[in-house]
């Protein structure tokens, strides 16, 4: 979907479609929906009038004007009650307008921005929300089988009657492609089988952001990572099939004096559990034990549309945790790159191990600060549900700060979670450093303080276990992998890039 941004009178555009709105309980519609309202003659206020049109969110009137306007068909989205509207309200009206436009056969449809006259939002952020509503709306999978060709929606047109307004919009609406074009590789990553989306899939993903946006690559191999001590990691692969891949990606790594921000990602591409086999049923769900490293891709392939002016590195260690007669076992020890010993409790807890060489490797960049996403425990899910929130450790409040504020924005909701000493006690070893699992109690807390001890800068750990799959379609997420976590790092970054903020 091409996005574009014109001056003018909504009703006058020559899209096939036009998305205007309501506010709950409103009975003159004023602004663009008042204007649309005139040259129909009042139509929009019959509806209101005789019941048919509430304003309620999610809701979607369909008038046909049938030649008093260019347009063939009017949508009416509803933004529910003003007194408690956001940005999330945006993002799910635009959506709603926009999949309707598209059951409807829609070619080319304009929108007003949501929320940004009567609603009393900042025209910028309501701008990008309405975009990323609509994209994200309109993403669909595109799975290797035979199907019907679908409806697609060839341009969107932003029409903005006040001229003043139009440059903060068009930037906006850039903003909001970069964004969108993150999540789509991050939920198409997730989405594709783990036959596909292989490590060695992972790391041509990676190639292909470094060559669009110019930033420095590498991919280590076995060998590579051998040559860095990097036990923990080198003991998930060791019973892989497929080659592992450690995937770096630099962005301005030589401007040492921007910040410098470290994301990580968990890339276990498939988690059987390895010789601590899990249960067959749902299995198939653990192809998106690589969502830490799909939205640190994602993330990537925005910070390099946006260029960011920030030093961002992108480290995510691939392999799949597979049963083999190679495959590393419970009683292991293990010694990660940082020399400390792991005595290996379950082999499905993986994902730690992968992380804690690539946490080591992270502090060679002297970053201000580190986020690590991770598949991490299905202590989380129990935790905080499916589909609701990602848990946060972080061991800087400031950090901690900015990364909810950044989720209170995007709606890709973090709640904290303690980094308490009583969990270190549950992984003490009699024969090592620290145990990999510590056990059924406070699963997430002890995985957590399991990171903490790779750790030695300003850092956060996101737990996405819950959030990286959907089972049921969202306002804007269709079923499968969500993205979650670009739109959340991306509005980090770009609060960090603005000054607003240190680290
Ligand atoms: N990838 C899983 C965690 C997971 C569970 C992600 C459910 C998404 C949905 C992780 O590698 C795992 O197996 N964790 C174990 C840890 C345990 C062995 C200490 C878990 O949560 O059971
Ligand atoms: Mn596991
Ligand atoms: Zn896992």
């Amino acid at each position: 979907m091409d996005v574009n941004v014109e001056q003018g009178s909504i009703e006058a555009s020559g899209a096939d479609t036009l998305i205007v709105n309501l506010f709950e309980g409103v009975t003159a519609p004023a602004g663009a929906t008042g204007a649309v309202d005139n040259a129909l003659g009042g139509a929009i206020s019959d509806l209101i009038a005789g019941g048919d049109l509430k304003g309620k969110a999610g809701e979607v009137a369909v008038l046909y004007p049938r030649g008093a306007i260019p347009a063939r068909r009017v949508l009416v989205v509803g933004l529910g009650k003003a007194d408690s509207f956001d940005l999330e309200g945006v993002r799910r009206a635009s959506a709603a307008g926009v999949k309707r436009a598209r059951d409807l056969n829609a070619r080319h449809v304009a929108t007003i921005v949501h929320g940004a006259g009567f609603g009393g939002l900042d025209v910028a952020a309501a701008a990008q929300a309405t975009v990323e509503g609509a994209l994200l709306a309109a993403y669909r999978f595109d799975a290797p089988k035979k199907k019907e060709p679908a409806n697609e929606i060839e341009a969107l047109t932003i029409v903005e009657y006040d001229n003043r307004r139009v440059g903060a919009i068009s930037a906006a609406a850039r903003v909001a492609e970069a964004v969108a074009a993150g999540v789509a590789l991050a939920r198409d990553l997730v989405n594709m089988p783990p036959n596909v989306a292989t490590p060695t899939r992972l790391a041509e993903a990676a190639r292909t952001i470094a060559a669009a946006h110019g930033l420095g690559i590498t991919v280590g191999d076995r060998a590579w990572a051998a040559e860095r001590k990097m036990g923990a990691y080198l003991a998930v692969a060791q019973g892989a099939g497929e080659p592992p891949q450690f995937i770096i990606l630099e962005h301005n790594v030589d401007r040492t004096d921007a910040p410098t921000v470290v994301l990580v990602g968990k890339g276990i591409t498939f988690d059987t559990g390895g010789i601590s086999i899990k249960p067959s049923e749902r299995m198939g769900e653990m192809k998106s034990d690589m969502g830490g490293a799909a939205a640190v891709l994602g993330a990537m392939e925005a910070v390099g549309r946006l260029n960011l002016p920030l030093r961002v590195i992108a480290i995510t260690p691939c392999t799949e945790n597979m049963p083999d007669a190679n495959a590393y076992r419970p009683a292991d020890i293990i010694t990660a790159s940082n020399g400390k010993t792991i005595e290996i409790i379950s082999t499905d807890a993986e994902g730690r191990m992968v992380l804690a060489d690539a946490l080591v490797h992270a502090a060679q960049y002297q970053p201000d600060a580190v986020i690590d996403l991770a598949t991490l425990t299905g202590a989380c899910v129990v935790a905080l549900g499916s589909g609701v929130a990602a848990g946060i450790f972080c061991n800087d409040d400031g950090l901690r700060d900015r990364l909810l504020r950044a989720a209170d924005a995007t709606y890709e909701r973090l709640w904290p979670l303690p980094l308490y000493d009583d969990y270190r006690r549950a992984i003490k070893s009699e024969v090592a450093d620290m145990k990999n699992s510590g056990g059924r109690f406070g699963g997430v807390g002890t995985s957590a303080v399991f990171l903490k001890e790779f750790t030695d800068y300003p850092w956060a750990h996101l737990d996405i276990a819950g959030v990286a799959l959907a089972e049921k379609s969202g306002d804007y997420t269709p079923v499968g992998g969500t993205g979650f976590g670009v739109r959340l790092l991306v509005d980090y970054l770009r609060g960090l890039a603005a000054g607003r903020q240190s680290k």
